[in-house]
């Protein structure tokens, strides 16, 4: 487990210095120049760095690290995840996840009539996240509950 902290640490580490350091990148990436294999949502011609920050805010907007979406290598004499792999329901989540907020966006919130509304970004995943990977409506219904009776109380 510790393990798995430390290269979370590293990964998003990594991702803050792509930020910072945008075009001097290609001797440090550890992904192969052919390309990304498994792509179902994000556009294919995707790039390296691109891709990098999409990843960096699914794990920021869910406070999760790369393991959580993506299952480790199937040879398990091997170290490290199989990015490409759907082994886990999560990444299949994660991609409706993502339809949800494009559409969220191009449907309620093109206010400008942009024709590009994959642009458009006011839902995002951490609009709901906040910073965990189960944003939990049982706790708000909760507070409704004690708010209502609350003011039923105070009516009497
Ligand atoms: C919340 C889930 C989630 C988290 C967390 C996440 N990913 Fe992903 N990742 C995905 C999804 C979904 C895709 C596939 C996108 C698509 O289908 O277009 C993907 C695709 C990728 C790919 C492309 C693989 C290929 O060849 O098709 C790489 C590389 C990758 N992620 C790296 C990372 C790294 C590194 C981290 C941690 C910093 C990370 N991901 C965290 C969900 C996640
Ligand atoms: C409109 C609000 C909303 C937005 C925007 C949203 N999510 Fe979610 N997401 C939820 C809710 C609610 C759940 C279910 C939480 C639960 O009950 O476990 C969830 C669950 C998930 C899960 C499954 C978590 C688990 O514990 O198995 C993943 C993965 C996920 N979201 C990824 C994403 C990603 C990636 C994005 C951005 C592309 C995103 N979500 C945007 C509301 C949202």
């Amino acid at each position: 487990m510790k393990k798995w902290h430390v290269g979370a640490i590293i990964a998003l580490g990594f991702l803050v210095t792509l930020g910072a350091s945008s075009n001097s990148v290609s001797g440090s990436n550890p992904e192969p120049d052919e390309g990304f294999k498994n792509l179902k949502v994000l556009p294919k011609n995707i790039s390296d760095k691109q891709l990098d920050s999409v990843m960096g805010e699914f794990s920021i907007s869910l406070g999760a690290r790369c393991g959580f979406c993506h299952a480790r290598k199937a040879d398990t004499t091997k170290r490290g995840l199989d990015f490409a792999s759907d082994a886990k329901d999560e990444k299949e989540i994660a991609r409706n996840m993502y339809k949800m907020t494009s559409y969220l966006n191009a449907t309620y919130f093109n206010w400008k009539n942009s024709t590009r509304p994959d642009t458009i970004h006011y839902v995002v995943c951490y609009t709901c996240h906040r910073g965990t990977h189960s944003p939990d409506a049982q706790v708000f219904l909760h507070m409704i509950d004690s708010t209502e009776q609350a003011f039923r109380k105070n009516r009497h």
